[in-house]
């Protein structure tokens, strides 16, 4: 009992002075405490932060059954994970393919006023005298001609035709030069002799949408490209991070954002994979890939249970390149898939997060970002406005584009005839990507768009890919506020 007593006194001495009053359920329930307890609470409340104190007196209350309703709370739905397509492909599939995505972007530009009468291909085509017509087509080619004018040649269902950009437009020039093969686009124009010359063309584009804000002020902390097993992962950046988001590590300020993060989310390329680049072996201190999800899972178990971590993969985890990719393989990842508090998704994947009674919750859009380089490279405006170091402007052009990878070369794409996933489907609230190894937040019409940043260094076949990275950099958002700020660590 004296043991007990002293405890409870010392207790009592140090919430005081962190200038924490005791109820009297409190106190009550110290007086029948049995020292392991009481010596297992003291360790909690050496964290300072006040919301994780909170959450260790409900538990010495109330049991861990409290923290576990906590953690229910914390509201995660996924929208759309890919399973899986068909085993055997043949050449039809394909087209289904093609097709499927037609047919969800076109549906997409008849809700734009511009295209509410578009017709065929085919209709256009029959026509014999000049008139007004507006089409939606998929790119097949397009190049400037001789005398400086851009030919696109557009096709839909029933047949294709060349549409035709006078360089004497220059804004509406300017704007096709970004248009690429594949995408979907609307063409409004005066159609003639079998040809179309284009008076205006559009993208599918997003809608104006409201800008969402949680009822409740907690975080979301978004990082992506870990590349664990490298030589080169920073491993005393990383477990600084890790030291934070315990509260551990920061100013005061940031430990207490630290204690409000209710979701991690992470963009793929967890670890550095075996075998993707010729030569890997020279850069890899883990060797063997389940040893490298392995001893990254011990990283992950640091992380506070009651912060729910989503997780996508990337062309470094090991599975299939080829996109849609369906959740990380149990076989290799086993040790991740074990956390309680992880949840695993395909890449892209759409989820639902902080969802209250009053609050339908933010959809967040998760794609790693695979086709991102090809952009940079082939969409001319961003190629002279920073290539690869733009992923603000890559994930804008996607964004007008309804497609994550709309040009079939960008990707490898598995084609799935039911649907094409890498349609934008949905207009998220968060479109949140890695693989370039950036750090950005930016909003295109309220769209928070967050490239993740990475912990590892350029290595030397990352500089031939013309990466330059913006290492153990952490974007946060407050979904209160919808506020952002990137930690350094
Ligand atoms: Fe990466
Ligand atoms: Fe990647």
């Amino acid at each position: 009992m004296t043991q007990i007593l002293e405890t409870k006194k010392e207790i009592v001495n140090r919430l005081m002075e962190g200038g924490v009053l005791i109820g009297p359920e409190f106190l009550e329930k110290l007086n029948s405490a049995d020292e392991n307890e009481l010596s297992s609470f003291i360790e909690k409340i050496r964290i300072k932060n006040l919301q994780e104190l909170e959450k260790a007196a409900n538990s010495f209350l109330h049991g861990e059954s409290a923290v576990k309703e906590e953690k229910q709370a914390k509201s995660i739905k996924i929208i759309f994970s890919y399973e899986g397509g068909p085993k055997k492909l043949g050449m039809s599939d394909f087209i289904d393919y093609f097709n499927s995505r037609f047919v969800q972007i076109e549906k997409m530009l008849h809700n734009r006023a511009e295209m509410a009468n578009a017709t065929s291909i085919k209709r256009v085509k029959l026509k014999t005298e000049k008139e007004q017509v507006a089409v939606i087509g998929m790119v097949k080619n397009k190049q400037e001609m001789k005398n400086g004018n851009l030919a696109i040649m557009i096709e839909d269902q029933t047949d294709e035709i060349s549409v035709y950009v006078n360089k004497n437009k220059p804004e509406l020039f300017n704007f096709c030069k970004d248009i690429v093969l594949d995408e979907i686009i609307g063409v409004a124009g005066m159609a003639s002799n079998k040809v179309i010359f284009a008076s205006n063309i559009i993208f599918p584009d997003i809608p104006n949408q409201e800008l969402k804000k949680s009822p409740i002020e907690e975080y979301a902390v978004l990082i992506s490209d870990l590349h664990f097993g490298s030589k080169h992962f920073l491993k005393e950046e990383f477990s600084k991070f890790i030291r934070w988001i315990r509260g551990e590590f920061g100013t005061d300020e940031q430990r207490e954002i630290a204690g409000k993060v209710s979701y991690l989310f992470i963009a793929g390329d967890l670890v550095d994979g075996v075998g993707i680049y010729p030569g890997q072996e020279d850069d890899l201190e883990i060797k063997d890939i389940y040893q490298q999800y392995k001893e990254f899972a011990n990283f992950l178990k640091e992380i506070p249970s009651q912060i729910k971590i989503i997780v996508c993969p990337g062309n470094h985890d090991a599975m299939r390149v080829a996109e849609p990719q369906p959740l990380l393989y149990k076989d290799f990842a086993e040790h991740v898939w074990n956390i309680p508090n992880i949840i695993i998704v395909s890449n892209p994947s759409y989820v639902n997060f902080g969802a209250t009674d009053n609050f339908p919750g933010f959809n967040l859009m998760f794609y790693h970002g695979y086709s991102f380089p090809y952009y940079a490279e082939n969409i001319e405006s961003i190629r002279l406005g920073g290539g690869q170091e733009r992923p603000d402007l890559i994930m804008k052009s996607l964004l007008q584009k309804r497609h994550l990878a709309p040009t079939h070369t960008s990707s490898l794409t598995i084609p799935d005839i039911k649907k094409d996933s890498l349609v934008i489907s949905m207009v998220p609230d968060f479109f949140v990507s890695g693989h370039i190894h950036r750090a950005s937040v930016t909003n295109y019409k309220n769209v928070t768009m967050l490239n993740c940043s990475c912990w590892i260094p350029a290595s030397d076949f990352q500089m031939k890919l013309g990466l330059n990275p913006q290492p153990a950099r952490v974007p946060i958002i407050n979904l209160q506020t919808r506020q952002a700020k990137i930690l350094k660590f």
